[in-house]
């Protein structure tokens, strides 16, 4: 097995890395579903989730993950930590680096703070999301449950809506699926476009209902509030207009799935009632993400 020391970014991974991460993960879901006992294969290791940013999804199932396969873990925030006394990052992590954790997991705002823990510590690093650079858990767990929706992963045509150049998770999943032979595809207004992703080997549609009917899934991305309404989007109602997911939208192609990482703004990228529609894996892409990191944790101890 060659399967990388940190998990910093999707584009450190190989197609045989997929194929591990996956295989194993088809495992962990079973038993999840199953109300199985996992095997606490960990059982004396220690990971600390580091969490400079709020989460819900990937910070609880992390916890869980970790809970499961048998990890000490310790949670980390801000609020409560001795940076509100004015330690700085770079003290807190050599203080963390001292207690000799197995892991550490890290979101962080600003891109490049898993690759300089790497550097730093003696821990192994899965990046939780860092800034505008990736969030390569939620790339693995939006593109395992892609292929346990279609069954193959090469040729399928998958369109992310939203904020491209914005996004973490956009370019997570853009770089895994590119290498597992996926046609990637970006829809969104002009600002949200990054100029040169056509060098990707990225097409670019500008209205939504041609990106609906060319494509078999959809990756919704949040309208991320605090930074695009009222400066890159003119207003919230013109986006759902022109880019909103609604039922009739989805009429367009009836087997279109959906997907969304999370957390949804109802009614602005996405309707309510899309969300419950039969053709949305959002919530089979939370329970998705609990397993593959059962996997993950499992390939790097
Ligand atoms: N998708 C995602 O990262 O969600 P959280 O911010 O809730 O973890």
């Amino acid at each position: 097995m060659n399967f990388p020391q940190h998990l910093l970014g999707l584009r450190y991974l190989n197609s045989q890395n997929y194929s591990e991460i996956f295989e194993l993960t088809d495992k962990y879901l079973s038993d999840i579903k199953d109300k199985k006992i996992i095997k606490k294969i960990l059982s004396g290791r220690s990971v600390i989730n580091l969490f400079f940013e709020d989460s819900t999804r990937t910070r609880i199932s992390f916890e869980l993950a970790e809970k499961k396969i048998g990890l000490d873990s310790v949670n980390f925030s801000t609020e409560v930590s001795s940076m509100n006394k004015g330690e700085s990052l770079l003290d807190t992590v050599r203080n963390i680096s001292a207690m000799y954790f197995d892991f550490i997991v890290v979101r962080h705002s600003n891109p490049g703070i898993p690759a300089m823990l790497a550097e730093m510590t003696n821990s192994r690093i899965i990046n939780a999301g860092d800034g505008i650079n990736e969030h390569p858990t939620q790339g693995l767990l939006d593109i395992y449950t892609l292929r346990n929706a279609f069954g193959e992963l090469k040729g399928l045509n998958v369109c992310i809506v939203g904020n491209i150049s914005h996004s973490r998770v956009a370019l997570s999943n853009i770089l895994g699926l590119k290498t597992l032979g996926a046609n990637v595809s970006v829809c969104g207004p002009a600002p949200f476009i990054p100029r040169h992703i056509e060098g990707m080997g990225v097409k670019v549609y500008f209205d939504i209902n041609d990106a609906i009917k060319s494509n078999d899934a959809l990756n919704v991305l949040r309208v991320q509030l605090e930074r695009e309404a009222g400066s890159l989007l003119t207003s919230l109602k013109e986006y759902h207009k022109y880019y909103g997911i609604t039922k009739d939208r989805i009429k367009l192609n009836s087997k279109i799935r959906i997907l969304h990482p999370g957390p949804m703004n109802i009614n602005i990228e996405i309707d309510s009632d899309a969300v419950d529609l039969s053709n949305s894996l959002i919530f089979d892409q939370v329970t998705n993400g609990l397993a593959v990191k059962c996997a993950l944790f499992n390939l790097m101890k």
